[in-house]
């Protein structure tokens, strides 16, 4: 069933443990996503960037979702979000779409933009009822950049600056930087344990953990103390998903197409299931 995103992450921070929000291309990612969460009595986000509605169409890939959300997934609490909106209007497209729950990137842009532009978003999203994540510090990206020529300090959230910005745009969660990036690193430092509890004490939302697909379990329960409820993982799915399609590719000669992606979405689905226990929402449907 289809839920509010911020209902599901106050719960989780009140209980203690986190939520998934894992990122969607297609029909069988969805699928592996909600058969998973399904399976471990979970509640579950599923979120969409720019990049996949130019691949899939925006409407197509949020009606898919929230179409199975509705019509197959009664059982469990499903948040459809829109990741990284990089722009104003790549917010306002997803919110005319009828996402109920969007993130508005302005990580990359000044300060005093980052923050105008949020509370602009917030101002219009409020009033329809939808949900805004931001981000300040920047989460960086592999694909962007070396991992040994990352400077890492650079990037982090600055705690007394999230509770001026939380307080500033009204948001309804806030994507932190405290060491993490997206992509799989070989080895990541430690992430700032100290920074994330001072951002948590400063500002009561439920804050986000982006770049979450090679976090072992050690780090996660370290976060979920402080203050984290909700990690995205996109990578993890992706290598997944490409796993499973090559070993159906090499099996042998199928040309049942249905086969094969059937092969991929199981291990996804797989991938999905590991994170969902290390995160401890399963059984929290
Ligand atoms: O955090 C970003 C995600 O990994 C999505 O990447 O823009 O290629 O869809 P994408
Ligand atoms: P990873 O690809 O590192 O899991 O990051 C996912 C993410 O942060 C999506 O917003
Ligand atoms: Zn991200």
């Amino acid at each position: 069933m289809l839920v509010n995103v911020t209902t599901l992450l106050t719960e989780a921070r009140a209980g203690k443990y986190a939520i998934g929000a894992f990122n969607t291309v297609n029909l069988e990612t969805t699928r592996a996503i909600i058969e998973a969460a399904q399976e471990l009595s979970s509640p579950v986000i599923i979120q969409m960037t720019e990049k996949t509605f130019d691949y899939a169409g925006g409407r197509a890939i949020f009606h898919l979702v929230k179409n199975i959300a509705e019509f197959y997934a009664n059982d469990i609490p499903v948040g459809i979000h829109l990741d990284h909106g990089k722009s104003f209007e790549a917010v306002e497209r997803a919110m005319e779409i009828g996402f109920t729950s969007v993130m508005y990137d302005g990580s990359r842009k000044e300060y005093a933009d980052n923050l105008m532009t949020t509370k602009r978003i917030v101002e219009i999203a409020h009033k329809q009822g939808i949900v805004v994540q931001a981000e300040l510090g920047n989460v960086p990206y592999l694909g962007e950049m070396q991992m040994d020529t990352i400077d890492w300090e650079k990037h982090m959230t600055d705690p007394e600056q999230a509770a001026e910005f939380v307080q500033e745009t009204g948001i309804d969660t806030l994507a932190v930087a405290i060491g993490n990036a997206h992509g799989f690193f070989r080895e990541r430092p430690e992430p700032d344990y100290e920074r994330l509890a001072a951002i948590a004490k400063r500002v009561s939302l439920p804050l986000v953990l982006h770049g979450a697909s090679d976090w072992h379990n050690g780090r996660v329960t370290e976060v979920i103390g402080r203050g984290i409820s909700c990690f995205n993982v996109d990578t993890a799915l992706r290598l997944a998903f490409i796993g499973g399609l090559r070993e159906a590719l090499h099996a042998e000669e199928e040309t049942d197409l249905r086969k094969v992606m059937t092969m991929a979405k199981d291990h996804t689905k797989a991938a999905v299931k590991e994170k969902i226990l290390a995160f401890g929402s399963a059984h929290k449907a």
